[in-house]
């Protein structure tokens, strides 16, 4: 079998280079590992960029997000025991859209399937050959059983930070960038109304907690737990006991409660691989990076990256040109270290160290008065959140 592009990988970046490639007539074949059931379950995050709703609209995909995503132009950062505004679109004319990942991965896959397009889910064994020839090969066992080697000229490696594309990039011509934090997430999905009508990020002295939501009956929160927490110790009484007091202020705000339908705990780290390319084999999304989820830029960065993925591979299909394939990894690198230092600062400003002082607090809440009350710091915060323009 032969394709042009060979990808790994049905999550956003996979999926949306798919897509992108289709409108210029490139061909592509996306190698899965998991069924398709699994992938439009899993719940991830839910916060899209105005950029990225723009490219879904371009792309014929962004119907759903639209009619039944809200958007939202602003966030609250709340500390000190009180409320305060960031006015997305007063400061930027940008705004954000809160429309869960696995929505868009449903979306997406009907769009692509609907197009012919040729996507084997359930594929086992995926490895990965002569990723440094002009002739790599993405072997693999299909969903009926009968093996399958995919020769393709090149290969994009979106299967995310446990797949095998990352470890195909040999030990010693790849430098990984890895930071871990000494907290994790503990995320429920509630079957309540909502609490608040933006996405409140709170700063306290029992650590951060962030109110989100799904639709107007299942809202999405978490608060900052031990990395190694275990879901099954908390009772829905005891999480709303810590969320409450988490968010507990002045103005009496408190959180609207309901049946807790799942409980997760996340880990946060942050990585960069460097190279995103070796040889024929780039990779896009959480293969070459992780976020931190603070901030919800995940999505938004796999999908950045395909874009400009995507423009080199075009310029090399029509061309031949090798220099706009060597030129992917440093451009879209650009981003996502801006990326990344915004996930690190939210991250830092909002969650309580656990082997912090009392100075670093204190400190924190400099950082979140100089945040809220300069036009100059929020303007930051509030490009950052709604997304650095992506050139198409
Ligand atoms: C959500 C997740 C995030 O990491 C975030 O910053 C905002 C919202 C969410 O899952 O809704």
């Amino acid at each position: 079998m032969r394709t042009r592009v060979g990808i790994v990988g049905a999550g956003p970046a996979g999926l949306v280079l798919s897509l992108l490639l289709a409108e210029r007539g490139i061909d592509s074949v996306v190698v899965e590992a998991r069924g398709r059931e699994e992938i439009e379950r899993t719940m991830r995050a839910g916060v899209l960029e105005q950029g990225t709703v723009e490219l879904l609209t371009d792309l014929g995909v962004g119907a759903r997000a639209l009619a039944e995503g809200a958007r939202h132009e602003g966030v609250e950062l709340r500390f000190d025991r009180r409320g305060h505004r960031i006015d997305f679109t007063g400061l930027t004319g940008r705004a954000v859209w809160l429309y869960p990942q696995h929505e868009v991965l449903k979306d997406l896959i009907a769009a692509r399937l609907a197009a012919g397009a040729d996507i084997r889910f359930g594929a086992r064994d995926v490895a990965l050959h002569d990723v440094t020839s002009d002739e790599p090969v993405i072997s693999f066992t299909g969903a009926d059983g009968a093996a399958v080697r995919l020769r393709c000229d090149v290969v994009a490696g979106c299967d995310g930070s446990a797949g095998v594309s990352r470890r195909t990039v040999p030990d010693g011509e790849r430098t990984d960038y890895f930071r871990a934090y000494p907290f994790g997430w503990f995320g429920i999905l509630a079957e309540a109304p909502r609490s608040s009508p933006e996405l409140v990020y709170a700063h306290s002295e029992r650590g951060f907690a962030l109110i989100s939501t799904r639709t107007p009956d299942v809202q999405r929160m978490y608060f900052q737990c031990a990395p190694d927490e275990r879901p099954q110790d908390w009772s829905d009484d005891r999480i709303w006991a810590e969320l409450n007091a988490r968010v507990a202020g002045e103005d009496g705000f408190t959180l609207n409660e309901g049946r807790i339908v799942d409980k997760s705990v996340i880990a946060m780290r942050s990585y960069v691989c460097e190279p995103m390319r070796h040889g024929r084999l780039f990779l896009a999304g959480d293969a070459a990076h992780v976020v931190p989820p603070t901030g919800a830029k995940g999505l938004n960065l796999a999908v950045a990256d395909v874009v400009v993925l995507a423009r080199a591979l075009e310029r090399f299909f029509a061309t031949g040109d090798t220099g706009s394939l060597e030129a992917y990894g440093p451009a879209a690198a650009r981003r996502v270290w801006r990326a990344q230092h915004f996930s690190w600062w939210m991250t830092s400003m909002l969650h309580r160290d656990p082997d912090g002082s009392p100075f670093d607090l204190k400190r924190q809440l400099g950082e979140l008065e100089l945040v809220a009350g300069s036009t100059a710091s929020a303007t930051h915060l509030a490009e950052a959140y709604t997304g650095w323009p992506v050139e198409r």
